[in-house]
């Protein structure tokens, strides 16, 4: 469906057209002052010089000519020659009518579709699943959804740290522990066991225990980065092993992740890349890229306009060993080999902003990404605590995942608990529902590149800009539409049903003396009205500019443009709400038409917080 903004754009465009102008001067923003008008256009000013005329005339010309426009109910020219606009009320009602009825809600597919990898979550085996891993799952998981919801085809892929020391660490602090394990015996010819000689909370202590170890004791950390190597080189007794690690802590993230509703199509990792180093590395040797620089394969990837030193990637040290670049080289190229996608999209930590900087420019010169592949870096600020440092457990240690959730589920079980408009045996999903909400939106809401303080008090608070807010939003129009509908089904008087929303006192007030006769079903559809105050006015106009903030918000991958434009919708909703009496209204026309209008106001919220990556409950 065609945005709003185009066809004011287009209407504004017929205007210069008949007055005489160019209808390149025809470009239309939202308007910066609400109070005089709702869009306006300034091109009567950019015109002045081709025309030789006083922007002032040019901008009267043009709304002379749109007299009696049906786009527009108003067009009058303000100052220096802006053109101010404001949106027939009938026109906005029709527009709003085709989107209720559009099951996408108006945001109809792009036409060119896209094959987009999204490279996110990244966390490494072996290594509890901390905080610091929250933000690439939860920013990733968002774009996923919202570009699929824009038609194109997504694939995300977790890309698993499964290849570094923390794997030689892991190993060495085992053969200490347990000698005896076959996995040691060189001698040993046998199967492996099946059984993992450890659970996941075992080997969630014996990497920090290793990885402390390795940093006082020098032969300790040798041996460790000796395993690592013997891994790479393929030891049989190393590989069943890391092939126990990996079973092991892939259970407990696809558990950890499922509480977080994220999933990925691809659970591929570092280690699946290595087979194609070998030849990607002969032939960047071959085509002249790379260098031996003392010891070292080196790329060159500086540009001559650079403002900061990007050094050389490496892409194998001295001793033959790759690294974290190789990997992401490597990985790009059983990623072109395999999906051949149009955009390879890294939601990472913008402290790896450097290393991308380098992959990507290396990948376009070897040729392992050819220049109409999209190659973008997502990078995303840190999560702090309330005193501005990286986020901590109350002790000073690494916060897990796990327990953090746990914490804010917790706390919104209170404050829904002491709301005690749920019953008791709902609290528990319930509060688990709208926790995520307030995890995930208090993420989200923050433009990824920034640092954010995570609050939970204020993340989990039903008012202000937070998750819990927009669920009550949703919950509070789910309440009015079953009032209606039981308000339908009982021709009765119904005020004294209803319950589950928090506020339901305030509106079951109005019910009285409403005894609906009528006879609309529950999927019939009435058409929404022109509306009858500037704050449905308002919640109208929001409600049209959906697809355009959707759209956006997708393009410049910036998830926290959807919170910003569902916080706005939601303070619309609430306004208007508390503004107009619905159920009691007493012409039926009308009354339908707002509950077109809640309905539609409804699904906005539920599709655009199902692209960010959580849901609503039935009540709160
Ligand atoms: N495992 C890495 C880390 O914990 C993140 C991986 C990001 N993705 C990539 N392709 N390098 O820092």
């Amino acid at each position: 469906m065609k945005m709003l903004l185009a066809i004011i754009q287009q209407e504004l465009a017929v205007g210069f057209a008949r007055a005489g102008y160019d209808e390149k001067y025809a470009g239309v923003t939202i308007s910066n002052r609400p109070d005089l008008c709702e869009y306006q256009c300034n091109g009567a000013m950019a015109a002045k010089k081709e025309y030789g005329k006083a922007p002032r005339e040019i901008a009267q010309d043009v709304a002379d000519a749109l007299a009696g426009s049906d786009v527009f109910s108003e067009v009058s020219v303000a100052g220096p020659g802006f053109i101010n606009l404001k949106i027939a009320d009938s026109k906005l009602a029709e527009y709003l009518s085709i989107m209720a009825e559009d099951p996408e809600l108006s945001v109809s597919p792009v036409y060119a579709k896209r094959k987009i990898i999204i490279d996110y979550g990244g966390p490494n085996v072996a290594k509890p699943l901390h905080v610091g891993h929250l933000r690439s799952a939860i920013i990733g998981e968002s774009l996923k959804r919202m570009g699929r919801r824009l038609g194109h085809e997504v694939i995300g892929d977790i890309h698993l740290g499964d290849w570094g020391l923390q794997m030689g660490l892991i190993m060495t602090e085992l053969q200490e522990r347990k000698p005896e394990l076959p996995y040691f015996d060189e001698n040993y010819t046998g199967d492996y066991p099946e059984e993992a000689p450890f659970t996941i909370s075992e080997l969630e202590e014996i990497y920090p225990a290793a990885s402390a170890r390795s940093k006082e004791d020098e032969a300790y950390r040798a041996r460790a980065l000796e395993a690592t190597h013997m891994l790479q080189e393929g030891k049989r007794g190393y590989r069943a092993l890391w092939q126990h690690i990996i079973n092991v802590s892939v259970t407990d993230l696809k558990k950890n992740y499922e509480k977080l509703n994220v999933s990925f199509d691809l659970w591929k990792s570092e280690s699946d890349a290595q087979p194609y180093i070998p030849d990607m590395v002969q032939k960047m040797k071959d085509d002249g890229f790379a260098y031996l620089d003392q010891g070292a394969l080196v790329v060159d990837v500086a540009k001559e306009e650079d403002t900061k030193e990007v050094p050389p990637c490496i892409l194998l040290k001295s001793d033959g060993a790759s690294l974290y670049t190789t990997t992401d080289l490597a990985t790009l190229v059983e990623r072109m080999k395999l999906f051949a996608p149009d955009e390879v999209l890294y939601v990472v930590d913008k402290r790896q902003e450097m290393h991308f900087e380098q992959v990507f420019r290396c990948a376009r010169k070897t040729g392992i990404v050819p220049e109409n592949v999209r190659l973008s870096f997502l990078g995303f600020g840190t999560m702090n605590g309330k005193d501005g440092k990286p986020f901590k457990t109350r002790e000073g240690g690494i916060m897990r995942l796990e327990t953090l959730i746990a914490d804010i589920n917790q706390e919104m079980y209170q404050k829904i608990v002491e709301n005690r408009s749920v019953r008791d045996k709902d609290a528990d999903d319930t509060a688990k529902i709208v926790g995520l909400s307030a995890l995930k939106y208090g993420d989200l809401s923050n433009q990824a590149s920034k640092d954010y303080i995570f609050d939970i008090d204020r993340f989990t608070s039903f008012e202000g800009n937070t998750g819990p807010y927009i669920l009550y939003t949703i919950v509070r129009i789910k309440s009015i539409l079953s009032r209606y509908q039981e308000e339908l089904s009982d021709g009765q008087n119904v005020s004294g049903a209803a319950e589950g929303s928090a506020d339901s006192a305030s509106q079951a007030t109005e019910n009285s003396g409403v005894a609906e006769q009528n006879a609309q079903t529950a999927d019939s559809f009435a058409a929404i009205l022109p509306a009858a105050s500037d704050v449905e006015k308002t919640l109208q106009l929001q409600l049209a500019r959906y697809n355009e903030a959707y759209m956006n918000a997708f393009s410049d991958l910036a998830p926290h443009r959807l919170c910003a434009y569902i916080y706005e919708l939601s303070n619309n909703f609430n306004s208007f709400y508390h503004a107009t009496k619905i159920l009691s209204e007493e012409n039926a026309e009308q009354k339908k038409a707002w509950i077109s209008l809640l309905d539609l106001t409804r699904k906005v919220l539920e599709d655009a917080i199902d692209g960010l990556g959580f849901s609503a409950p039935e009540r709160m």
